[in-house]
Order: C-alpha cells, then sequence, then structure tokens
C-alpha cells in the first residue's frame, strides 16, 4: 500500500504556483465572499487566505452576515465583475438557504469564477473544451494521480457521490481522460458490487462507506470525505487502518484530498484573464 501524500504534493503545486505568481505582469488578486458563520466554511475560507498570502496572491475576505439578502449578494457580484483590480471571484458554499445558490453562481464572470462552477466553465468542460477553470477539488485530485504516475485512461473509476462541487466534474474529467466512469449515489442498490470492479475509487460522500472487503486488490482509492466522528477525531469516508492494506494506492484524511483542494485553488486563483 502506498499513500498519496496530498500534503507533500500540494505543497509542490504551491511552489510552483508561487514561482508563476512572481513572473506575472498583472498580479491577481481573488476575493472570497463568505455569508453568514457556518463554522467549517470560516476554517476554509481562512485557509484559502493564508495559501493566498503563501503563495504573493493578494486576496480580500468579505464577511456578511447570515440575513444579507439575495440582491446584495448579486449587487457585490456585479462590482467585483466590473473591478479590473479583481481577477478572482469565489462564493463558498454553502449560502443561507433563502438565497438561490444557481442564481449567485450565474452571476458570477465566468473568466473570474475560480470554482469551475459557473454553467458556461462546466458546460465547456462537459463538452471537452477548455473552461477557465476546472472544480478545485477534482483538478486537485487528478493533480495528486498524475504526481504519482496513476493513469486513468481505461480503468474503471467509481465516484460515490453526485454534488455539483465534486461528484459530477470529478466523473465529467475522468470521462475526459478515456476512464470508464461509473457514478454512484445513494439511490444505487448494489454499491459493494460496483466497487469491488473498481480500479479507481473516489469518495465523496461525507459517511463511512467503502469496507475493505468491497475494494479490488490494486485498486486506488481517493477519500474526499472529510468530518468528524463520535469521538470528534476528523476522518473520511475511508476507514483508513482497515481499507488500506488491501489497496495499491490511499489517500489520507487528514493531510490527502484537502489540501490537493487548496493547492488547486491557488492554481486557478494564479491565472489572469483580464
Ligand atoms: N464549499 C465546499 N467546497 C467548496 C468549494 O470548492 N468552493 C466553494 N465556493 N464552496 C465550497
Amino acid at each position: 500500500m502506498n499513500i498519496l501524500d496530498g500534503k507533500k504534493v500540494s505543497e509542490k503545486v504551491l511552489e510552483n504556483v508561487k514561482e508563476r505568481v512572481s513572473s506575472l505582469s498583472k498580479k491577481p488578486y481573488l476575493n472570497v465572499i463568505l455569508v453568514g458563520d457556518d463554522a467549517p466554511s470560516k476554517i476554509y475560507v481562512n485557509n484559502k487566505r493564508k495559501a493566498a498570502e503563501k503563495v504573493g496572491i493578494r486576496s480580500n475576505v468579505i464577511e456578511l452576515p447570515s440575513d444579507t439578502d439575495e440582491q446584495t449578494l448579486l449587487d457585490l457580484i456585479k462590482n467585483l465583475n466590473y473591478d479590473d483590480e479583481v481577477t478572482g471571484i469565489m462564493v463558498q458554499l454553502p449560502l443561507p438557504e433563502h438565497i438561490n445558490k444557481n442564481k449567485i453562481v450565474e452571476a458570477i464572470n465566468p473568466g473570474k469564477d475560480v470554482d469551475g462552477f459557473h454553467p458556461e466553465n462546466v458546460g465547456k468542460l462537459v463538452l471537452g473544451l477548455e473552461p477557465y477553470f476546472y472544480p478545485a477539488t477534482p483538478q486537485g485530485i487528478l493533480m495528486l494521480l498524475d504526481e504519482y504516475n496513476i493513469q486513468t485512461e481505461g480503468k474503471h473509476a467509481v465516484v460515490i457521490g453526485r454534488s455539483n462541487i465534486v461528484g459530477k466534474p470529478m466523473a465529467q474529467m475522468l470521462l475526459n481522460r478515456n476512464a470508464t466512469v461509473t457514478v454512484c449515489h445513494s439511490f444505487t442498490p448494489n454499491l459493494d458490487e460496483i466497487i469491488k470492479t473498481a480500479d479507481i475509487i473516489v469518495s465523496a460522500v461525507g459517511k463511512k462507506i467503502v469496507r475493505c472487503k468491497m475494494v479490488k486488490k490494486n485498486s486506488v482509492i481517493v477519500d474526499v470525505g472529510i468530518f468528524r466522528d463520535s469521538n470528534g477525531k476528523l476522518t473520511g469516508d475511508i476507514d483508513f487502518d482497515v481499507v488500506s492494506p488491501f489497496c495499491d494506492f490511499i489517500s489520507p484524511v487528514p493531510g490527502g484530498v484537502g489540501p490537493m483542494t487548496i493547492a488547486s485553488l491557488m492554481y486557478n486563483a494564479s491565472k489572469v484573464y483580464i
């Protein structure tokens, strides 16, 4: 068993981003909008701010109260779209329920949509065209696989979870790399049987789901889940100690996909289209 060391690889990616930023004539300026006081979101946003600082990307975190109305947020995004100084905009999700997430995502200029969530970027991804930005988590996962020379072509990749942030773009990006992709979700009846045939498993569910007897020898396992177990310990979708002896590669939690997501977002934030 080999560890997919996201911490180590992310440092290498961040070094490259830093070098790239230092050579740019127009310096990137990332604006992150955080609405409300969701505790994990605050931590994620702070990590993004710190990573930006590390690679020389200017950043601005705009914190708004949870009762901010949709129009106020739309007006703010419009101003950021028009501001030539601002090269990247991201709105941290989840948003409070009274705000229509899709409307917000659609309002962002696709050339500044560092999350890669705008329909124009998603559409281009699906069509195999070049989007301005690829979503950070799946892009970070592919960077991690590339670092370990893990091939996707002709492999059976099983993606568990179908969110717009991870599952769907992950499946599409693996398909674009010639994997045979199966997407599983909470309505999939025969998950065990499907996972048994997987060469690559990407689990993005947020609960313990993959057990050792499910995985094929020589499989590659990527654990996107991150949550606290009943003892308050950070853990992923995969029972690492139990499953890891049965596979070829596995990403740990923490220290796997999490740091790669941040590094991948910084890679995006270093791209300047205006
Ligand atoms: N919430 C959880 N992951 C993400 C992400 O990648 N981008 C944004 N904007 N919000 C998130």
